[in-house]
């Protein structure tokens, strides 16, 4: 007989998204004279078109492989050296990091490295996650049969959570006592918009060098940043190449949720322990994963991915940023003026909301969307610190940000 892998039952609920989708999608139904008025500030997806970079990339690449001579089958599973070489010049040697071709890895997101990271690592690793944080990082590690059952109160037995709440700025502290293994580390910060200082990003270098522990560093935000001197990567710190993994994604900064590209960095420096004790470099591994379990990237999307790099491919990128950054500026202002209190939205398209101290965060998103029809994420969704607390997303056109604001902004606590 075959057996299921059980760790998916200890699951707590549905994955956030498609939960709320599903709530949504009930209130619609039950108030069809109001369906139409939803409008969608929960997931961040992003709405503006590809950049015209991109599309004129596209279409080349399309007509390349109309003709045998430049027609293209399996490529590089990790990805086309001309990706990338632009990854490595314009995200970092062009900073001053030493981030090498071979050493980044393209994929078709930074969900699926996320959780694909899990297959090189073994088990027994001591994992931390902030709390609240990207479920991903929590339910990946369920699947992979490393946490034991959820509590109540929705944390995972055997995961060490970090709690991020507003007298730490939600940045993440290395926690005293027993070293963690492996700490997931996410900047600017889903879902709270937070970003880590040069000097918080350092302790946790000197943490990881001391005690041997991986960071997964998620920078899948980072074009967001509009602060001067704000890191835009892990490997600004010195020595981070000796402890951290970087994922970085196309999704948010080119609008490329429906195209699907990311990558992620794994430096030859950086090494771990086998089952013997002894220190191993991780580089070969991930690699023998891809080459394993991957067909690569198309060739299409790689070469949409390349434009982004181009010098209109950068502006454009740079004017969709802009875009999504002002509907943050209006979407916080709105929020604040209604009374509450607003984090985020600064540099990261997502703002954190802390509700009226007598309501649930599921109790905050049924009452925005009945009383305005906007759709929000509970807060509690990303972990037992965020209840209380809901995130709006900036993804959205001009439009739909200006009503949601007027809105929001109306509402009555
Ligand atoms: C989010 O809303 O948190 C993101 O869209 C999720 C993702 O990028 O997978």
């Amino acid at each position: 007989m075959a057996h299921l892998n059980d760790h998916y039952f200890k699951l707590a609920a549905g994955y956030l998204f498609p939960e709320i989708a599903r709530r949504v999608r009930e209130y619609a139904a039950n108030h069809p004279k109001k369906a139409e008025r939803i409008i969608r500030c929960g997931i961040g997806d992003v709405t503006e078109p590809l950049p015209a970079a991109v599309i004129k990339a596209l279409h080349k690449a399309v007509d390349e492989m109309a003709v045998r001579e430049s027609f293209r089958g399996y490529g590089p599973e990790q990805g086309y050296p001309f990706l990338r070489e632009a990854i490595s010049q314009h995200d970092y040697q062009s900073h001053g990091i030493a981030i090498s071709a071979e050493e980044i890895f393209v994929s078709d997101g930074s969900k699926c490295d996320t959780g694909n990271i899990l297959d090189i690592l073994g088990p027994g690793n001591r994992i931390g996650v902030a709390d609240p944080v990207y479920p991903v990082y929590v339910d990946t590690n369920v699947m992979a049969g490393n946490t034991g059952p959820a509590s109540l109160g929705g944390s995972y037995e055997g995961l060490i959570y970090l709690p991020c709440v507003a007298q730490n700025g939600f940045v993440p502290e290395p926690p005293p006592g027993q070293p963690l293994d492996v700490v997931y580390l996410c900047f600017p910060n889903n879902p709270t918009g937070a970003t880590a200082t040069r000097h918080q990003l350092e302790t946790w270098v000197e943490y990881a060098i001391r005690n041997e522990t991986l960071l997964l560093f998620d920078a899948a935000y980072e074009a967001f940043i509009q602060t001067p001197g704000v890191p835009h990567s892990i490997y600004e710190i010195p020595g981070a190449e000796r402890c951290s993994i970087e994922f970085r994604s196309f999704s948010k900064n080119g609008g490329f949720t429906g195209l699907r590209c990311a990558y992620s960095v794994v430096p030859r420096e950086l090494t771990m322990r086998d089952g013997a004790g002894e220190a191993r470099p991780v580089h070969p591994l991930w690699l023998r994963r891809s080459t394993t379990k991957f067909n690569g990237v198309s060739y299409p999307v790689q070469r949409a991915a390349e434009a982004l790099y181009s010098p209109e491919g950068m502006s454009q990128v740079g004017e969709l940023v802009k875009f999504y950054m002002e509907n943050a500026a209006i979407l916080r202002a709105a929020l604040s003026q209604s009374g509450l209190s607003v984090f985020g939205g600064i540099d990261a398209p997502y703002l954190w909301v802390h509700g009226p101290s007598n309501l649930s965060s599921w109790e905050i998103f049924d009452r925005i969307l009945n009383e305005v029809q906007v759709v929000v994420t509970p807060g509690s969704g990303f972990g037992a610190a965020g209840e209380g607390y809901f995130r709006v997303s900036a993804f959205n056109s001009r439009q739909n940000v200006e009503e949601a604001g007027c809105r929001l902004a109306g509402m009555s606590w």
